[in-house]
């Protein structure tokens, strides 16, 4: 039986996400300071988690569509313009991501709040863009639409992003860790593969199972996240470390201890690997995915 290579998996997709992300980004507007700064954040070296999950998802119950990877590519500039905005002196205040200098650090504040605004705004504009759809998919299309958004929103990321500064300095209870988690990372992760899954016309009981697949993947990668800024080594994951625990961050290490949330983190993804069992080998790359999402460096 051939073993599936995640490796050459995920080289192959980021390569189709970085063209695909470069053609929108080189068509967007003309050369200006915002669109420079825009540039630099999305198409630093990002691991591409979401876009790949969406068009894994895609792949796991239908044929991958040109919209597949519109919606891949507008997730990815959502998720960066989060970046870009945690990083900001009123939130976690960080000096590199992504191996560079964060966005206010290399150009300024103002141009950092507003090169996040453009991308989130460009993502639902290339989301709702007709110029390319197929007039048999519109329907499919909201309904991705309305997911990622109510996603990205106060129902989802924004809510996380408020709790998780919120909580500085304060010890939260484990449940209450676990539902900023799932908002502030997992509701994105689960939008990521919801929509790959509608947009090839997943049905009601595959697109229930990707979900379940999703939230544990979710909050399996923030716990790691929590986990890396620990242990991890900053010059491979482009970042820095300890600052969760030097901003007084409650993280599943700092409540849990670090053993028991490597151990929660393994039973998330065996829950996660258990729903796929519904799926045939179309599902392998989001089986490998769960692997690597705790045992990534970076
Ligand atoms: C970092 O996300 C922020 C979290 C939600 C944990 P990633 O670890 O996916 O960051 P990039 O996109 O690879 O830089
Ligand atoms: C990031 O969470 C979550 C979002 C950007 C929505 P963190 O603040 O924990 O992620 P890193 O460690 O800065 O990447
Ligand atoms: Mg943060
Ligand atoms: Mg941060």
């Amino acid at each position: 039986m051939n073993k599936f290579d995640l490796n050459s998996y995920l080289s192959s997709k980021r390569k189709q996400i970085d063209n695909a992300l470069g053609v929108i980004i080189e068509n967007y507007s003309k050369d200006s300071k915002i669109k420079t700064a825009m540039e630099y954040s999305l198409m630093s070296s990002g691991k591409r988690l979401r876009p790949i999950l969406c068009i894994a998802a895609a792949e796991t119950v239908g044929s991958h569509l040109d919209d597949t990877m519109r919606a891949a590519c507008a997730i990815e500039m959502i998720h960066t313009y989060s970046l870009i905005h945690d990083d900001l002196p009123a939130m976690d205040n960080d000096n590199l991501r992504r191996g560079q200098p964060t966005c206010h650090i290399q150009f300024d504040e103002a141009t950092a709040i507003l090169a996040g605004d453009a991308l989130l705004t460009l993502a639902f504009e290339i989301l709702s863009s007709v110029e390319s759809a197929d007039k048999d998919h519109a329907f499919n299309r909201l309904r991705a639409i309305h997911t990622i958004a109510m996603a990205a929103g106060c129902k989802g990321m924004i809510e996380g992003q408020m709790q998780d500064i919120a909580a500085e300095g304060n010890v939260l209870g484990l449940e209450d860790l676990k539902k900023m988690h799932r908002l502030k990372t997992g509701a994105l992760i689960e939008a990521s593969v919801i929509a790959g899954t509608i947009l090839v016309n997943g049905n009601r009981d595959q697109i229930k199972k990707l979900k379940n697949y999703a939230r544990n993947i979710g909050l399996a990668f923030q716990i790691t996240d929590d986990i890396l800024n620990v242990e991890g080594d900053p010059d491979i994951m482009g970042k820095d470390v300890g600052t969760d625990q030097a901003r007084g961050k409650s993280t599943y290490p700092s409540i849990l201890g670090m053993e028991k949330s490597k151990i929660f983190v393994k039973k998330l993804v065996n829950d996660a690997l258990k729903v796929l069992d519904y799926f045939d080998n179309k599902a392998d790359p989001l089986r490998a995915i769960a692997h690597y999402i705790v045992d990534r460096n970076k």
